[in-house]
């Protein structure tokens, strides 16, 4: 499963990036507005941060022909850019022609199967299936995404699922238990992946163990 950041925070990138598990990062327009920063000079430098990363930057025309001119700006800047469209009837239109035109696009806002199934016949690259504002409603957002991997797998579609809308390392797991092909968290979850009691007491006794030894690994030269 591929392991993307969800955020407008370039800082957050870089320290992510350093980690070297990043492969894409997803931003959306209020990420955007909380970075305080301009978009194109934002996507720009977190396309440097990740320059192997799909990096996804979204539009905010809701008409055919505003989606397309948005689209075709935003995927000029670079070529590591998928354009974010949501999951509107002129949203889906646009995704075909941009499909058509060889751009790749990150069909969003996508809640339920028949949904979904919009966005992978118009040829979107991406589909993200939000989860966390699912279950912030006392839905159950991970089915809809169990039910789009089945599509995609049963019909041999290309787009590839997206998990998004993540809350909590369960939705991690539960990300891959169900063969998502991506999950875009946010930070704060990203950096929760590594936690685990049993590892910190676990490094600790063996500190404890080797410095009560007196144990060494550059050892000095014995006179
Ligand atoms: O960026 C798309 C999605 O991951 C945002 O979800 O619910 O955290 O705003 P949310």
């Amino acid at each position: 499963m591929k392991v993307f950041l969800d955020t407008g925070d370039v800082k957050e990138v870089e320290k992510a990036a350093e980690w070297g598990l990043l492969d894409g990062v997803t931003t959306n327009p209020s990420l955007i507005a909380k970075s305080g920063r301009r978009f194109r000079e934002t996507v720009l430098e977190i396309c440097g941060l990740v320059p192997e990363g799909a990096i996804s930057a979204e539009v905010v025309a809701t008409d055919y022909e505003g989606v397309l001119k948005e689209a075709h700006e935003i995927a000029s800047w670079n070529p590591q850019i998928v354009v974010k469209v949501p999951l509107i009837p002129e949203g889906v239109r646009a995704i075909r022609t941009l499909s058509q035109e060889g751009i790749r696009t990150n069909c969003t806002l996508v809640f339920s199967l028949p949904q979904a199934l919009l966005a992978a016949k118009a040829g979107a690259a991406f589909i993200s299936n939000f989860v966390g504002r699912v279950d912030d409603v006392g839905g159950d957002g991970m089915e809809a995404v169990a039910d789009t991997v089945d599509m995609i797998e049963q019909y041999s579609f290309n787009s590839e699922v997206l998990v998004a809308s993540v809350r909590h390392p369960k939705h991690v797991v539960e990300a891959l238990q169900v063969g998502a092909h991506i999950c875009t968290m946010p930070f704060k979850v990203m950096n929760q992946l590594f936690n685990h009691p049993l590892t910190d007491a676990g490094l600790k006794r063996f500190l404890d163990d080797w410095n009560e030894a007196g144990l060494e690994i550059f050892e000095k030269a014995r006179v």
